[in-house]
């Protein structure tokens, strides 16, 4: 069978975004076709175009997608032809397509009461902040906490968990516009970030008493790293977990004494996921999350899954605001 997909051959610009026909397989044991409803966009899909985060050329594009199962290979059982699943990872880059086989070891079945939008657009960027809420650090009532990129996927979602789980939450944005977006999602105190000169840390001391934050979650890395060890309260936690302006500079350790002996650490969702029941207890908590209210998933963009370029372009220009879907 042949399908629609993305294909890169050589990191760089979107030009390098080929959607060609490819060959699919028939799927082999402990594998499934399925096809696409709903595919997920995550800058990091742009790190990996541009090699920031490598991978073996040639390859396909993107890791968060739902979709119906099509066929099931031998010895399936766990799936049948017909039902809705959704995955982050745990599979090959395939994601932007019309149609994939996947291995079901990897694979989230969906409740009825998440449509397949919403479930595309919060796995993965969800389950990313259910694990730096609940484990990375565990934010508890009564904690204030500093989101960076408050108004972004993984933002939106970790300013209205945390307001829910009794935070204080302040966070970074770049415009007015994300401010007003991040205060109406649970962000208490959105700060305006000017491009050049200092940034936050003093507002952050100002809003905290001068202690500063418990945790600061980190997802631009290179331009906020130095301020943000700078936000932390004494024994606070400082978790980068991205790189949206470049790779955070690797930190003197010796020089974090004297601001307080801040716990440092670069959190990856693969280490947070690491076996089949741990992904389904976070995607569980997610899950409920959403079904409480708590959080609320906010596509704002949503494009043709043949414009993906498109779609980079406008999560690396900063022109998107909570969650983006692509829809093949
Ligand atoms: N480690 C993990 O497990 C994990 C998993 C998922 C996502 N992430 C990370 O979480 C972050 C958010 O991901 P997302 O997909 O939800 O993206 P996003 O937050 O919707 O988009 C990125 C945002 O980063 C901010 N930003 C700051 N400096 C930037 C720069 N120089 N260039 C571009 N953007 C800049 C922008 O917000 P402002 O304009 O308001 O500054 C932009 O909207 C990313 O860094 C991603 O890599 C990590």
């Amino acid at each position: 069978m042949e399908t629609k997909a993305f294909r890169i051959y050589k990191f760089g610009g979107t030009g390098e975004m080929k959607w060609e026909t490819v060959d699919v397989p028939k799927p082999g044991r402990g594998e499934v076709l399925l096809r696409h409803t709903v595919v997920g966009l995550n800058l990091a899909d742009t790190y990996r175009r541009t090699g920031l985060y490598p991978m073996p050329l040639p390859n396909g594009m993107g890791n968060e997608a739902v979709g119906v199962v099509e066929a099931v290979g031998p010895g399936v059982r766990a799936l049948k032809v017909g039902d809705r699943v959704g995955y982050i990872g745990g599979q090959t880059f395939d994601a932007y397509s019309k149609r994939r086989v996947a291995k079901v070891a990897g694979l989230i079945p969906l409740p009825k009461y998440i449509n397949d939008r919403t479930a595309a657009a919060a796995l993965l960027k969800g389950i990313t902040a259910q694990y730096l809420l609940r484990d990375a650090y565990r934010v508890k009532r009564g904690d204030t906490i500093l989101v960076h990129a408050a108004a972004g996927g993984v933002g939106l979602i970790m300013c209205q968990w945390a307001k829910a789980i009794g935070a204080t939450v302040i966070g970074t944005v770049s415009t007015e516009e994300k401010a007003r977006i991040a205060k109406r999602n649970g962000c208490h105190h959105p700060i305006v970030v000017k491009r050049k000169g200092p940034k936050f840390a003093k507002k952050v001391r100002e809003l905290t008493n001068g202690e500063g934050v418990h945790c600061v979650y980190d997802s631009v890395g290179k331009e906020t790293w130095e301020e943000s060890l700078a936000s932390v309260r004494l024994r606070g936690s400082v978790i980068n977990f991205g790189s949206a302006s470049g790779n955070p500079p690797l930190t003197n350790i010796a020089a974090t004494g004297p601001l307080g002996s801040p716990y440092i650490a670069r959190c990856a969702l693969v280490n947070y996921t690491t076996s089949r029941k741990e992904t389904m207890a976070r995607a569980d908590d997610l899950f409920a999350a959403i079904k409480k209210g708590h959080v609320k998933i906010r596509v704002n963009q949503r494009y043709a899954l043949k414009d993906a370029a498109k779609a980079h372009r406008d999560i690396e220009g900063r022109r998107t605001t909570g969650q983006t879907i692509l829809i093949p």
